[in-house]
């Protein structure tokens, strides 16, 4: 049984690209196991270092079935894929958040788009869909835990979540976007 009206999300969203390629936006399943895995093999060992604070990430089978299995209150996850040249469908990008186990009103964020598509949108608009989709269940906060040389992602939130503030947590920088204050207008 769905305990939220809204757990899965709308699926098959277009977005078009600044590039005029069409991608879709999904939930999350476990039929996306293998665009996930083969869309890993697309991310540059600097992307790869950046989400996964390693240059060569392989997920295990945990990892993936992990990914691939969001329930729509405590973790939800969308997917985005499109067309390649040949015709097949290629996986290009994931959004994410899962509440933290101490703190149900404060959800961790992650994002990644593989590097041939970065830099055309993407990330801006799965922030925002994981803004709407956190606000909308009670999440009070997101939170990113990020590298401090991450200048991609510190210029994404920087831009597209105005209320984000940054503190350093050990050697890594968090970033807090508070949700009540979060001014989706600003990233309309
Ligand atoms: C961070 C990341 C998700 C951004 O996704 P993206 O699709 O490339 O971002 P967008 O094209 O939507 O850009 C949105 C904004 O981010 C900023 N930005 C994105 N890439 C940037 C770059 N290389 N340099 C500077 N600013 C950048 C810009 O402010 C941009 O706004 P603008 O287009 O209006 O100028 C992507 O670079 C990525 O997946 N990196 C590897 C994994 C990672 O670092 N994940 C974040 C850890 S949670």
């Amino acid at each position: 049984m769905t305990l939220f009206p809204d757990a899965v999300p709308r699926t098959g969203e277009t977005l078009v690209l600044s590039n005029g390629y069409r991608a879709t936006i999904n939930w999350l399943t476990a039929d996306a196991k293998p665009l996930l895995e083969a869309a890993m093999l697309r991310l540059s060992p600097e992307s790869s270092r950046r989400r996964f604070f390693t240059p060569r990430f392989r997920l295990s089978e945990r990892e993936l079935a992990f990914l691939t299995s969001p329930d729509g209150i405590r973790h939800y996850a969308l997917g985005v894929s499109g067309r390649a040249d040949d015709g097949s469908v290629e996986g290009i990008a994931t959004a994410r958040f899962v509440r933290l186990q101490d703190e149900h009103s404060t959800a961790e964020i992650a994002l990644t788009v593989i590097d041939p598509f970065q830099r055309m949108g993407v990330g801006k608009a799965l922030l925002l869909r994981l803004v709407r989709a956190a606000a909308v269940r009670g999440i009070e906060r997101l939170r990113a835990l990020i590298l401090p040389d991450n200048a991609p992602v510190i210029a994404l939130l920087s831009k597209y979540a105005p209320t984000v503030r940054f503190t350093y947590d050990g050697d890594l920088l968090r970033a807090d976007i508070p949700l009540a204050r979060y001014a989706l207008s600003a990233a309309a």
